[in-house]
């Protein structure tokens, strides 16, 4: 009815969709994430998380446990973790998700990240990670869900709601709340100094206005995906904290315009992928700090070579020529390939939406899957 197109509309907050608004929220979203959490200066985080710091410090293992961008959040997260923390992290697809033996369960930490808190297969490896007697975390933006009554704690991410199925501020958050988590950690395991700690901290706070700064630049980004939409396919490459990057970037544009789009680790391109480059694909990569650029920027001179059309997005550009488009990426230390993400949300957006597809609701997916 009318009353109720007036009623999504006035919630949309004048933006044509629900993503998009989702998208521009994401620095207000992550200014609520660390509110009272983060204190720069002394490199001190208070998660409030309910687990004793014995437990923490003699800490062997983390699984992380997730589906769809959630998935992606943790793999981002193992390697801040990993080098942070000091800590031995692995990320498993819920659904593949195998307790498996040789480690001692008492020591280990499984952490389910969930958007909704619903998903089945997320739930499921949870469950099965208790049975076997590790201890759990959830990272979740929704208060009450399921899994904050199953897991033995939970940490929230304060996005706010998404409505948008294909989740955009939700994945920012959870990457800086898995920052937080791995300073916290590797704070109280020693691994990490007051000074290296308070450095991480600085670029988290200054995430919301690297975002910004991409945020503003949507109008370039919107005439780059009128360019290249029609391409036949659209790969995303990445090293390091990129290649999750690359993973969501591809996810993303496949999940709202149907296009196929592909997310490689950049280096693996050669051992099979690249048998697909031609002159109608785009290759977007991220060429920021913590992605190895310069070993990526090769890969992006070999599907130069082969005729695809290239966009990067970060400070390095090599010597021009193998770049097309070249987005800068504001410093912001291990974060910036998740500032680089904002730029590919843009992106597949401004695709889907040239093509008129159904943004907010793609076909045959759903917010949240509760079923196996
Ligand atoms: C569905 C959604 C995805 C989401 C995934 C995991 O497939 O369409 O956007 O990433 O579930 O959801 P969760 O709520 O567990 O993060």
């Amino acid at each position: 009815t009318a009353v109720e197109w007036e009623a999504e509309a006035a919630e949309k907050g004048g933006y044509e969709h629900f993503m998009l608004k989702e998208i521009h929220e994401q620095p207000r979203a992550l200014r609520q994430a660390l509110t009272g959490r983060v204190d720069a200066l002394s490199g001190d985080v208070d998660l409030d998380l309910g687990l004793p710091e014995e437990y923490l410090q003699s800490l062997e293992e983390i699984q992380i446990v997730a589906a769809g961008t959630s998935y992606h959040a943790g793999l981002y997260a193992e390697q801040l973790l990993e080098e942070l923390a000091d800590v031995r992290v692995t990320t498993h697809v819920a659904s593949e998700y195998d307790v498996g033996g040789g480690r001692d369960p008492w020591q280990t930490l499984v952490v389910a990240i969930t958007q909704s808190g619903e998903t089945a297969d997320t739930l499921e490896a949870l469950r099965s990670a208790k049975a076997s007697g590790a201890r759990t975390l959830a990272v979740t933006n929704t208060v009450g869900s399921t899994v904050t009554r199953e897991a033995d704690e939970t940490v929230y991410i304060h996005a706010g709601p998404e409505i948008g199925v294909a989740a955009t501020k939700t994945f920012v958050s959870q990457v800086a709340t898995a920052t937080m988590l791995a300073v916290a950690l590797g704070r109280t395991r020693g691994a990490l100094s007051r000074d290296e700690a308070s450095a991480v901290l600085d670029s988290l706070r200054g995430l919301p206005g690297a975002i910004q700064q991409v945020l503003d630049r949507e109008a370039e980004i919107e005439a780059i995906a009128q360019e290249y939409a029609d391409r036949e396919a659209f790969f995303f490459l990445g090293r390091r904290l990129g290649y999750p990057v690359a993973l969501e970037g591809a996810l993303k544009l496949k999940e709202i315009s149907y296009d196929h789009a592909e997310g490689f680790a950049a280096g693996e391109l050669k051992h099979g992928p690249l048998a697909l480059v031609t002159d109608d694909v785009l290759v977007l990569s991220v060429l920021t700090q913590g992605s190895n650029p310069e070993a990526t920027l090769h890969n992006v001179a070999e599907v130069d070579t082969r005729g695809a059309a290239t966009v990067g997005f970060g400070e390095a550009k090599g010597d021009g020529s193998v770049l097309d488009h070249s987005f800068s990426v504001p410093e912001a230390g291990l974060l910036e390939p998740v500032v680089a993400n904002v730029y590919m949300q843009l992106f597949a957006y401004h695709v889907a939406r040239s093509k008129g597809r159904a943004i907010d609701k793609p076909r045959n997916l759903a917010k949240s899957v509760t079923v196996q």
